[in-house]
């Protein structure tokens, strides 16, 4: 299995003092920044776009921004969003009918491609050839649109699923997962680990990303 992975999602920070949030992560051993972006109708709430991520990746050089385009037309926004310093462009198979060209030009602007699938997505829908193609896949664990829900069971066997399928991808769960949620996470096969309120709300961020780190290396 690919090496552990932990993404603090930004959605649970405080975006009036974004950069430092995400220096402050950096700080206690995050190697990448969940940035959610949400544009209103993939989802109903609207949180960020390249304007702010560019902010971002000047006001925190070196940064890995892993971009979660929870947004209805992905194919508009990859310009923008290599153009703002993303470095892993990842949009949901639900939103889009052509994901080999979206990964292609993905890979053009030299950025990771991932293909995310919501919980009433099967694992089904990411083919071989997506699968292949795409640098990282993403089961979601809890219906996107906003933080703090509760952690979709359920959706484990998804990850299970493709991590045999794909044994060399990185693989991505987002919502709901924290100290509590890992375990079943990484047995899975779980090695890159999304978590906004777990991280941001607790007292040592860098403890939680330090027990989630290990939970998936042990
Ligand atoms: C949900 C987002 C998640 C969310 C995770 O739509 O994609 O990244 O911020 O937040 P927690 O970890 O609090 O569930
Ligand atoms: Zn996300």
């Amino acid at each position: 299995m690919p090496r552990a992975i932990i993404s603090p999602s930004v959605l649970a920070s405080d975006f009036g003092v974004l950069t430092a949030e995400c220096k402050r992560m950096i700080k206690g051993g995050a190697e990448w920044l969940h940035m959610d972006v949400m544009d209103g109708h993939f989802v109903p709430n609207i949180t960020m776009g390249a304007p702010i991520l560019a902010c971002v990746s000047k006001g925190v050089p070196g940064i890995f921004m892993d971009c979660h385009m929870m947004v209805s037309q992905p194919e508009k926004w990859v310009d923008d969003i290599a153009d703002a310093g993303g470095k892993l462009y990842c949009f949901h198979i639900e939103a889009t009918s052509d994901p080999i060209s979206l990964i292609n030009s993905i890979h053009e602007r030299k950025m990771k491609a991932g293909v995310a699938i919501s919980p009433d997505t099967p694992s089904t829908a990411i083919t071989d050839e997506i699968g292949e193609a795409a640098d990282m896949l993403l089961v979601m664990t809890v219906y996107p649109g906003r933080g703090g829900q509760k952690f979709l069971e359920r959706c484990v066997p998804k990850v299970a699923e493709l991590r045999a399928r794909f044994p060399d991808k990185d693989i991505e769960v987002d919502g709901g997962v924290g100290p509590k949620t890992i375990d079943q996470c990484a047995d899975a096969g779980s090695n890159v680990i999304v978590a906004g309120t777990a991280i941001f709300n607790a007292t040592e961020p860098e403890q939680v990303i330090a027990l989630l780190k290990q939970s998936v290396d042990t």
